[in-house]
């Protein structure tokens, strides 16, 4: 995993990007010698440095055991409980997928409309007239999160009608080792329990069970993403090279007055992983009027919806594009006798390679028009790939907030809401 700047540095004055590396490498050091803000957070890294291959095992089993026996298996959790799986899950689960359960998403709002249609569809007898297998993990590290903990009542009581005493074998639940009304439930009912260390927020854990155990069910190999991430996390102790640049780069733009970080990617199956990010950099900098504003678009797709803005609009705009090297070539555009459609130019050629010319085109036209664009190089599409990308952002994210003066791993903004919801709801404590 490397990212690009070249379509970044011209436009930046030497004088703007020696500034910034030295508050980029002063904020890297303050981060390993462990004298920033919120050092009782770095579990995301301690994780690495000793992988703990029995929990990778039973996240595997467990996971195994689901995969196998599920129609459907629905994961319930909202923002860092849910974002990091259904990222992977999406990169790497084929878009019309056969094998393996069908994978559901709940807890991340609160539409009873949804809700009402989810179980209506969980109800609904398979094509051989049989009931539907449903498998639910729950993931909320406070426990109390509103939108998960509504979502989980009224699917628990679901489970338990339609399985009777079965649903204690179906439901898992991820949530914090003490405390949290999800602690009580899993007591009172003896749910299988995984448990997210205290030291790790929810942006960061997605190499917890929080992520391990859905993308294990999933039919992903969840050693080699921990290992991808361990691979890039050693890598980068000694070599930050390209990290450190990077950094300098979105923080000399953030400074220059630059207030939109766009992250997209060509190919569809990655653009979870730029809603991953989003969250990951949105709830870490966001805070004391500070911080870039991340958005996530689908190119070429929102090149017909955005693309107007981003290569006219306000010059304010920065890119930051996910790139697969090695991308596999899959479908190849047949020739026609007639040439109606004037298509013909292209027969022969896969369409992975009219999307690299579109994805070539598009980065030049827009650093042209005056946007800096980052490319974000993934090796390949595959979970030790997503493993190295999975840290190095973690990475990229805790030393840019650091520059900001601000503590990566809290989120104090996302509170107010919450008061003023349970106010109008009449909540009392
Ligand atoms: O990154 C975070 O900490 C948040 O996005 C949380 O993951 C999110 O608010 C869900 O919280 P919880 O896991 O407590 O339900």
């Amino acid at each position: 995993m490397n990212i690009e700047t070249r379509l970044v540095r011209p436009f930046l004055t030497d004088k703007e990007w020696n500034l910034s590396e030295t508050t980029v490498k002063e904020s890297s050091d303050s981060l390993d010698k462990r004298t920033g803000i919120g050092t009782e957070w770095l579990g995301w890294q301690t994780i690495l440095e000793k992988p703990n291959d029995a929990l990778l095992e039973n996240m595997e089993a467990i996971g195994t055991e689901i995969h196998n026996k599920a129609d459907i298996f629905i994961i319930c959790g909202i923002g860092g409980s849910y974002l990091g799986a259904r990222a992977v899950i999406e990169a790497l689960t084929p878009e019309f997928n056969d094998r393996g359960p069908q994978i559901l998403y709940t807890g991340h709002h609160i539409s009873g409309r949804y809700l009402e249609r989810l179980i209506a569809y969980l109800e609904k007898p398979k094509a051989d007239g049989s009931d539907k297998q449903v498998y639910l993990n729950v993931i909320s590290k406070s426990g109390t999160t509103m939108e998960t903990a509504l979502a989980f009542r009224i699917l628990r009581k679901w489970m338990h009608d339609r399985f009777g005493d079965d649903a204690v074998l179906r439901i898992f639940c991820t949530t914090s080792k003490n405390g949290g009304a999800l602690n009580k439930i899993v007591k009172a009912h003896g749910y299988r329990k995984f448990i997210l260390p205290d030291d790790v927020g929810g942006r960061f854990s997605v190499l917890t069970p929080v992520g391990l155990l859905p993308i294990a069910a999933a039919g992903i190999d969840v050693k080699s993403l921990f290992y991808g991430a361990v691979e890039c996390y050693q890598k980068l102790k000694t070599d930050r090279k390209n990290l450190i640049e990077y950094v300098t780069a979105r923080y000399a733009l953030y400074e220059k007055g630059f207030a939109i970080d766009l992250v997209t990617s060509f190919e569809p199956a990655l653009t979870s992983m730029g809603s991953w990010l989003q969250q990951l950099y949105g709830e870490s900098e966001g805070k004391n009027d500070k911080g870039l504003f991340p958005s996530v678009a689908q190119y070429t797709t929102d090149l017909h919806s955005l693309g107007q803005m981003v290569q006219d609009g306000k010059r304010n705009i920065m890119e930051t594009v996910f790139k697969v090297v090695n991308e596999e070539r899959t479908m190849k555009i047949p020739s026609e006798g007639n040439d109606y459609d004037g298509l013909n130019y292209l027969s022969g050629k896969f369409m992975e390679e009219v999307n690299d010319k579109a994805y070539q085109g598009t980065i030049q036209a827009h650093n042209e028009g005056g946007v800096p664009v980052f490319i974000a190089n993934i090796d390949q599409l595959d979970a030790g790939s997503l493993g190295q990308a999975i840290y190095y952002f973690e990475l990229a994210t805790a030393i840019f907030v650091y520059c900001l003066d601000e503590n990566p791993f809290d989120q104090p903004g996302v509170e107010a809401y919450k008061k003023a919801m349970y106010r109008l709801l009449g909540k009392e404590d």
